[in-house]
């Protein structure tokens, strides 16, 4: 992935004002931007009092050309001329969250990209880089967040409760988790291993997460269009989720057909996850600066779709066959422990060897050896 500076023209086309309001937000787009690295593990760490965060991941890394102009205003890997904007396949495309969490905290970025022997720790404060050094570390990056909103008061006046916050950070970590479901999640509170989410299947981490394993499944194909729904019964009225090509979004006009519909026919709590794919080309993200809201194609009527999608469901009378349940969640089982034995981990070095080797390369420069590329040649 090469960083550009985006141009002018296409800068003016992006909407990306408010992008950081609070903790959450932060940790949305770190993870997002792993998940654009195609990282296949990504750890959270989040301090006691839920304000200093590092997301690690082992994705593609970056090189020092890159690293160093990645916090800058409207830099990307991810798109470089107008035309993308209407071709989006990743999360990110402004160019912008990096710039905007660097110049409210202290940054510590440290990356290494494949086709780097050593890797380059940055210390950016608040917008400012003031470090720079090699760094002995695994493919992938790491990126710690300290001092939020030390230099902007007023911002920090307008957030909940640490126990608040905390909820909306693990909210935001679920919603990204549950569809990414290829990946290895670890989430740490204070040094304690609060969750574990092995690669699995959609279904598997929905039942983890919401704790409920009598799940249904629906789905459709209509032409381009691959409709999908995950329904149970719960109390909680909070598990409604809509998400266009893997990407969570909110429409409140397509949360109201699909909770009116159900509660027409189905009388009972319903909650959902719902997934809608399409071909990028169909459909338009760069609709505000959260990126997630979407618009399609004119041409497609989504919300007719949708109603006739949901017909189907209710006539199969899908919904009360509690054999069809229990065959889902078996295969479903059987399907991860498969997966469990194909899984190795591939970490290069220990942690304690890199630690090791920190600390050797930080002794040699203490003794002013000045060729250090040479001994990491040895
Ligand atoms: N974890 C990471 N691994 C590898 N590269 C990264 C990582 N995080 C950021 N980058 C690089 O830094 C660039 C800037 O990141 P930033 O999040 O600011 O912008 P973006 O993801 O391109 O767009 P958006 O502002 O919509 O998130 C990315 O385009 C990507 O090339
Ligand atoms: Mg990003």
């Amino acid at each position: 992935m090469k960083i550009n500076f985006l141009p002018e023209e296409i800068i003016k086309k992006i909407l990306s004002d408010e992008t950081i309001k609070n903790y959450s937000s932060i940790i949305k787009e770190l993870i997002e931007n792993s998940i654009d690295a195609k990282a296949k593990n990504i750890s959270i760490y989040i301090d006691n009092y839920v304000n200093n965060f590092t997301v690690k991941d082992d994705g593609c890394g970056m090189s020092y050309k890159d690293a160093i102009i990645s916090y800058l205003k409207s830099t990307t890997s991810k798109i470089k001329k107008e035309k993308d904007l209407l071709n989006i396949n990743s999360i990110g495309f402004r160019g912008n969250a990096l710039y905007c969490i660097s110049n409210i905290s202290i940054m510590e970025i440290i990356t290494k990209s494949k086709n780097n022997k050593t890797g380059l720790k940055l210390i950016i404060e608040y917008g400012k880089l003031i470090k720079k050094i090699p760094y002995f570390c695994n493919t992938g990056s790491s990126f710690s967040i300290n001092n939020i909103f030390f230099n902007t008061p007023n911002k920090k006046k307008f957030l909940l409760s640490n126990k608040e916050e905390y909820k909306k950070i693990k909210n935001e970590i679920y919603k990204l988790i549950i569809v990414n479901n290829k990946i290895n999640f670890k989430f740490y509170h204070n040094n304690k291993l609060i969750f574990i989410f092995k690669k699995s299947s959609i279904l598997d981490r929905i039942s983890n997460i919401v704790l409920n394993k009598k799940i249904l499944t629906y789905n459709k194909k209509y032409k381009d269009l691959k409709l999908k729904i995950f329904l149970f019964f719960s109390k909680n009225k909070k598990n409604k989720y809509i998400y266009v090509n893997n990407k969570f979004i909110k429409n409140n006009i397509y949360y109201k057909i699909i909770n009116n519909y159900l509660l027409k026919y189905i009388k009972k709590k319903i909650n959902y996850f719902f997934f809608i794919n399409i071909n990028n080309k169909f459909i338009n993200f760069n609709i505000n600066s959260d990126k997630n809201k979407v618009i399609f194609k004119s041409n497609i009527n989504i919300k007719k779709i949708i109603i006739i999608f949901l017909k189907l469901l209710i006539n199969k009378n899908y919904f009360y066959n509690k054999k069809k349940i229990n065959i889902l969640y078996l295969k479903q089982k059987q399907e991860q422990k498969q997966e469990q034995k194909q899984e190795k981990k591939q970490e290069l070095y220990s942690n304690k060897e890199i630690n090791y080797i920190n600390n050797f390369f930080f002794n040699l420069k203490k003794k002013k050896l000045k060729n250090l590329k040479l001994i990491i040649i040895m």
